[in-house]
């Protein structure tokens, strides 16, 4: 096969790289888009999303609403024009889904219904039961399909970009059926890979999120932002880590300790209006305040005894009892599913086990609000990149609207980029395509002699930086964390392969994906070393003040020949001076 060559080429096939393809493919169908994605696109992980995805549609909203919840809940470290550009563009976003066939939930006289979500003044969460995701990437899947200007390569792991002359001039991929190592050329590429949340050992990310994108530009020059900041979420399955949804929670759900407790009224997240009445309306507080908030409490309830002992550690309850099994089968029938399979527990009638598990990344691949990076033909969408509208802490249900509304971005900046760009170097492709193809021949013949393994180091990694880097640190952890992955890179150049064959070799891409893995807990342990104030979800118990002189500012991470680099570009403030979060009482 020679060097196939498209004008733009999309690294992932989720609802961020979905939704560029269509976006390219309606704006301009002269120009040819290629998806190239490790897993087949339906099975990328926006189909796991569950609650929903948030967008002002009721007239008691408003876009300003919609913009401070999202950047206070930030902790002000959300730029303001990118959250401006996220609120305004979601509305357009949602109705177009629904004009593509997302089947959203509605309300009896057959308006879209809303559901409140954490950190939300008002309820402004879209949802299709509790399967939004998966809804959400059959429209953009099945809507792709209709455009002969998107070709997919389905099963290709991407091994590197290439650059030249400051530009990508597209991939280095295996094709996993048959293991043949290609180069692909494109005039701009668009990464959309999703986040890196297998980095750590309990997440619910599924096993594919290894933050293959964001390693890619970090290697290409370009900086990863703000990598410190780590979403954990309060509920998450011991055991498995999987997710259920904040949505339980936004139906009404609430979380007891040991003592069957409503212990959040403890932790300055305002107080319902009438504490025995979980159904009551409430705004913001307690159970629906934000993700950081709630997962730091859990530690505090684990430090005072007050968590329950289980086989897959310690947890609290979910409690959904008061719901009746009528609101749980219509509204969050998933949530019952996944609790009866996992953990052998129905809601209707008992509490769920829940526990804090690592969710998303707020950090990724530094762009602006046009989905540029700092190399000029690379773009960037979704949890891979950071735009940055989640700041310190993503509230829930932003994330489905950031990949829309910034996917069509990247789509516009990289349709207007190949119309000035030139032609890709086919040389430059099949020299790096060489390169690629020695590389891995030779990992495969020789890579049998060291005595880690792949699976080994991995979790390794995923307990360094658990310790080192969880909800809370201090410089001696991440001290430890950023040694630790040292040590775990100088060990990989050894790692043993035991697998040599070429048809659908996991060994080999599980490899590179901890390749990828080293990359991004070194970004995430030395950017979290030197962030010397506590923010969002970055909690410093040696510096446990928000420190605005300071650190009002994004973190940039450069990967160098020894340690990152780390500098620092200021917040964009438009309209919300930095202020003190408070929920519930404001
Ligand atoms: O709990 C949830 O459904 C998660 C939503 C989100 O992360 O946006």
């Amino acid at each position: 096969m020679d060097v196939p060559v498209h004008d733009v080429l999309i690294v992932g096939g989720g609802g961020a790289g979905l939704r560029a393809a269509i976006a390219i493919a309606e704006e301009n169908p002269e120009i040819t888009v290629a998806v190239i994605s490790k897993v087949y696109p339906m099975r990328s992980h926006t189909v796991a999303a569950e609650g929903g995805a948030a967008a002002v549609i009721k007239g008691n909203d408003s876009l300003d609403d919609h913009a401070y919840d999202t950047i206070s809940g930030s902790d002000w470290l959300a730029d303001q024009d990118a959250v401006e550009v996220l609120v305004s563009e979601a509305p357009g976003e949602m109705i177009q889904m629904e004009h593509w066939g997302c089947p959203w939930s509605r309300e009896p006289e057959g308006e879209v219904a809303v559901r409140p979500f954490g950190g939300m003044q008002t309820e402004r969460t879209w949802y299709a039961a509790d399967k939004t995701g998966f809804h959400m990437l059959h429209t953009l899947f099945q809507t792709s399909l209709k455009f002969d200007s998107i070709v997919r390569y389905d099963e290709w792991f991407v091994t590197g970009l290439v650059v030249e002359d400051g530009r990508p001039q597209g991939v280095t991929a295996i094709e996993l059926k048959s293991g043949e190592v290609h180069a692909i050329g494109a005039k701009a590429v668009i990464l959309c890979t999703g986040g890196a949340g297998r980095v750590y050992p309990f997440t619910t990310n599924s096993a594919i999120k290894t933050g293959d994108g964001m390693a890619l530009a970090y290697r290409a020059g370009v900086p990863l932002k703000d990598m410190e900041f780590v979403q954990y979420h309060p509920t998450g399955l011991p055991g498995t880590g999987i997710l259920i949804t904040e949505a339980a929670r936004g139906e009404g759900g609430i979380l007891v300790n040991r003592d069957g407790y409503r212990y959040l009224q403890d932790y300055d997240l305002g107080e319902p209006l009438d504490l025995d009445d979980p159904l009551h309306p409430q705004k913001r507080t307690m159970e629906l305040g934000p993700r950081d908030r709630l997962s730091q409490a859990f530690i505090h309830e684990r430090a005072q005894g007050r968590t329950i002992d289980g086989p897959h550690g310690d947890y609290v309850n979910l409690d959904l009892t008061h719901l009746g099994e009528r609101t749980i089968t219509r509204k969050i029938p998933m949530v019952r599913e996944l609790a009866v399979r996992y953990v052998g527990v129905d809601p209707v009638t008992e509490p769920i086990p829940v526990r804090t598990v690592v969710h998303y990344m707020m950090g990724g691949i530094d762009t602006d609000v046009e989905a540029r990076t700092l190399l000029p033909g690379l773009f960037a969408a979704g949890e891979c990149a950071c735009v940055s509208v989640n700041g310190a802490n993503r509230l829930g249900s932003n994330s489905l609207t950031e990949l829309l509304v910034y996917g069509r971005r990247a789509a516009r900046s990289a349709a207007q980029f190949v119309g000035e760009a030139p032609d890709v170097s086919l040389a430059t492709l099949r020299t790096e395509q060489e390169a690629a193809r020695q590389r891995i021949s030779d990992w495969l013949s020789t890579g049998s002699s060291g005595d880690d393994t792949v699976a080994g180091l991995r979790s390794i990694l995923n307990d360094t930086l658990e310790e080192g880097a969880g909800i809370f640190r201090d410089e001696s952890s991440l001290q430890r964390a950023c040694d630790g992955i040292r040590d775990l890179k100088q060990r990989f150049e050894k790692v043993r392969l035991t697998d040599t064959s070429a048809t659908f070799n996991y060994e080999l891409t599980a490899a590179l994906e901890l390749e990828n893995m080293l990359d991004v807990g070194e970004a995430i342990a030395h950017s979290a070393l030197a962030r010397t104030e506590s923010r969002g979800s970055h909690q410093r118990t040696d510096h446990p003040e928000r420190d605005d002189e300071r650190f009002l500012n994004h973190s940039l991470a450069y990967q160098t020949d020894r340690e990152p680099r780390i500098d620092y570009r200021d917040v964009v403030i438009t309209r919300w001076p930095p202020g003190k979060r408070t929920y519930g009482t404001d």
